[in-house]
């Protein structure tokens, strides 16, 4: 499992609406015919939000929207790049000089992300160039994790050009870092479950070393994906970076409290491995340790013995090294909490007691909870949309991705699901005042889909 390679599938072009569309727009596009085809799906992450970077399991499944990329490798250096969409302009540069702009990220940038990262891991200065056409359909700047399954395509039509071989491991944890090119310090769970997902199946995904375990969800449940209409795209704003740095500087105070190497510490979970105790133990430490009252530079630097230099230039990332408030005890809080009701989700599913349903929506609006009030990266029109869920028959729901904005996912009893989705729909997205653009408005029952694939024409 852990060495199997992303699966290579024939297939008859003219079956496949959607491989079939994309093969003529390719043609009149670049004049030629595609070699071969590559998918990458989004995700919808159940449980476990904002821990992976800390070091810790989460449980997300893929989502069947993905993006799709056909592909012709060309002798020349040139890379050329369209979307079927015309919001995202051509582009086109050299694959010998990737340069990925941070200061705006442009669709384009997350397929260099990808494509730097096959190219670096070979040690390759020269790449061949070549045509492609991206189709997407994954709901941008949602929580669904549009961006990494364009990085997770593009590393893996890259590594198809290049004719060369890695398992799904290893281009899981490839993607992972090179998408950090973009400026965003996420963990590894988008990347991993597009590679390592299977159909039928969510999977707990622990990192150090990456392994991913089928987790059956209960068959009387359906999960729904709901739309905030709240844009959010984490590579545009520093909220998201400005969290993995307040776990950081708590993972460094609660070493340095407990008399452990604390400058080596980067992670909330190398902590309470160090410490050799269970994720409970850590919330009473953390309250001994940490106040609630936010930290300002200045307290960090003094509790840590450092200068001001030294925090921004060799702890902060660049953007949020101008940071003045730093809400170290709640994020913890929320880290620890949000691990183990990962690790028990994982459990009731498989334990399958007769109230599961009721159970796991339990753990879903603590989850949701924990998020809003001690890791604040909710939004009203989030909170809002949880509650109609609630309201009409969610038994759990919860704001999934990084926040902020995005979607909610919710955990609805099967027989109730037609007048569930009726009802969130006139209650959410018929508002009188018609604020919500219809383009962005999506409400679905969603299954556990399939892995990165690479496509051949029969
Ligand atoms: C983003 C990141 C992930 C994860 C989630 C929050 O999707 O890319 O690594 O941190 O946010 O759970």
């Amino acid at each position: 499992m852990a060495t199997e390679s992303p699966a290579t599938r024939r297939v008859q072009v003219a079956e496949h609406p959607r491989l079939l569309k994309l093969k003529e727009m390719f043609n009149s596009k670049f004049g030629s015919i595609p070699k071969f085809y590559v998918r990458a799906p989004g995700r919808v992450n159940i449980i476990g939000e904002h821990i992976d970077y800390c070091g810790y399991s989460v449980l997300p499944m893929a989502v069947e929207q993905d993006v799709l990329i056909a592909v012709e490798p060309v002798k020349t250096y040139a890379l050329q790049l369209a979307n079927t969409n015309p919001l995202y302009p051509d582009f086109s540069t050299s694959a010998n000089n990737i340069q990925i702009d941070k200061t705006k990220p442009l669709w384009h940038n997350y397929f260099l992300c990808g494509l730097k990262g096959i190219q670096e891991h070979f040690g390759l200065s020269n790449l061949t160039g070549m045509n492609c056409l991206v189709d997407g359909n994954i709901p941008p700047s949602s929580g669904l994790s549009s961006s990494s399954a364009l990085v997770c395509c593009a590393g893996l039509v890259t590594l198809t050009v290049l004719g060369r071989n890695l398992s799904k491991v290893e281009l899981a944890e490839i993607c992972a870092k090179s998408e950090r090119y973009i400026g965003t310090e996420g963990g590894g769970m988008d990347q991993s479950i597009s590679f390592l997902a299977e159909e039928g199946t969510a999977k707990l995904i622990e990192f150090s070393p990456l392994r991913a375990t089928d987790v059956k969800l209960p068959s009387g449940a359906v999960f729904v994906i709901a739309n905030s209409c709240v844009e959010m795209n984490k590579a545009a704003t520093s909220h998201f970076n400005i969290r993995v740095m307040e776990c950081r500087l708590a993972a460094k105070l609660l070493a340095k409290y407990k008399s452990l190497q604390w400058d080596k510490v980067l992670r909330l979970e190398e902590v309470q491995a160090k410490l050799g105790i269970s994720l409970e133990e850590m919330l009473l430490v953390t309250e001994d340790a940490l106040h609630p009252e936010p930290y300002n530079p200045e307290e960090i630097c003094r509790c840590l013995g450092i200068s001001l230099e030294e925090l921004r230039t060799q702890i902060l990332s660049p953007n949020t090294q101008d940071v003045l408030i730093f809400k170290l005890y709640q994020r913890a809080k929320h880290v620890y909490s949000e691990a183990a009701r990962a690790l028990q989700f994982k459990k009731i599913c498989e334990e399958a007691p007769e109230n599961m349903v009721q159970l796991l929506g339990e753990l879903m609006n603590q989850s949701h909870m924990s998020c809003r009030d001690m890791y604040e990266c909710s939004c009203p029109e989030l909170d809002q949309l949880v509650d109609i869920c609630r309201k009409f028959g969610a038994q759990g729901s919860r704001l999934t991705g990084a926040g902020w904005g995005g979607c909610t996912v919710s955990i609805v009893p099967a027989d109730k699901l037609p007048s569930f989705l009726a009802n969130v729909h006139k209650a959410y997205y018929q508002r009188s005042d018609g604020s919500l653009a219809p383009e962005k408005q999506s409400l679905f029952a969603t299954k556990p889909g399939g892995g990165a694939l690479v496509f051949l024409e029969a």
